[in-house]
């Protein structure tokens, strides 16, 4: 077994175990985009972002692409995580803004404004769709064609391939097509459409399930 120390917290985990999967099996939530527990770590968002530290320095790294190593410290929600992963929301939104997945994201991160100019380009690059079609369908139907700027997910030759077996996976599995926002009233870059109208109140027990419970709170049964 591995033991390393999350959040001030000693974590026991197998070893192959991400940290992401580490700190997950303590109840520790650690926000992801292009995570899915069926497929393989991508790396690709960066909201999974931890602070690894190293004697007086420390190193932000992606946890669920990280290993979890003896010895480790970890911080999963320090100041330096929390802005850094709000920069890289702003980012994801600015060129995805009718996600509702990152919309909801951004409401109980307290994001009230998206700096970076919108470039709406309705798909994150999580390569969710990508990897769910390789992996759980064993087809070829999608693929990330271009570089930088005009990287893209585009069936290959720009034809759908007869090896698509039109299973529908790579829609549902999509951050921007199954949980598309339509409100269509984005203001600096944010809906205001559900989540966002209101600002996120906690009840006396909160347990930051992020659910927005108005004056009353939640009942304690
Ligand atoms: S619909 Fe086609 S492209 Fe999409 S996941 Fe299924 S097999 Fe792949
Ligand atoms: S199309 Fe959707 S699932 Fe595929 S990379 Fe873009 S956002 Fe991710
Ligand atoms: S969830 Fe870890 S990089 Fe996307």
């Amino acid at each position: 077994m591995i033991e390393l120390t999350i959040d001030g917290l000693p974590v026991r985990a197998e070893k192959g175990t991400s940290v992401l999967e580490a700190a997950g099996e303590m109840g520790i939530r650690i926000p992801t985009l292009c995570h899915d527990p069926g497929l393989r770590p991508y790396g690709a968002c960066r909201m999974c972002i931890v602070e690894v530290k190293r004697g007086n320095r420390s190193k932000l790294e992606a946890s669920c692409t990280l290993p979890a190593q003896n010895g480790q410290v970890i911080l999963t929600s320090s100041p330096r995580v929390q802005k850094a992963r709000k920069v890289i929301l702003e980012l994801l939104i600015s060129s995805c803004p009718n996600s509702k997945t990152l919309q909801d994201m951004a409401a109980n991160m307290g994001l009230n404004k998206i700096r970076f100019k919108i470039k709406d380009k309705n798909c994150t690059l999580c390569g969710l769709c990508v990897r769910y079609c390789k992996e759980q369908m064993a087809s070829g139907g999608i693929w990330f064609v271009g570089r930088g700027n005009q990287r893209r997910v585009a069936p290959a030759f720009g034809v759908m391939p007869e090896e698509c077996r039109n299973c529908g996976g790579c829609e549902f599995i999509c951050p921007a097509c199954s949980r598309a926002c339509n409100a269509d009233n984005l203001k600096d870059g944010l809906c205001g459409g559900c989540l966002n109208c209101v600002p996120v109140e906690t009840c006396a027990i909160c347990v930051r399930c992020s659910e927005s419970v108005g004056s009353t709170g939640h009942k304690v049964f």
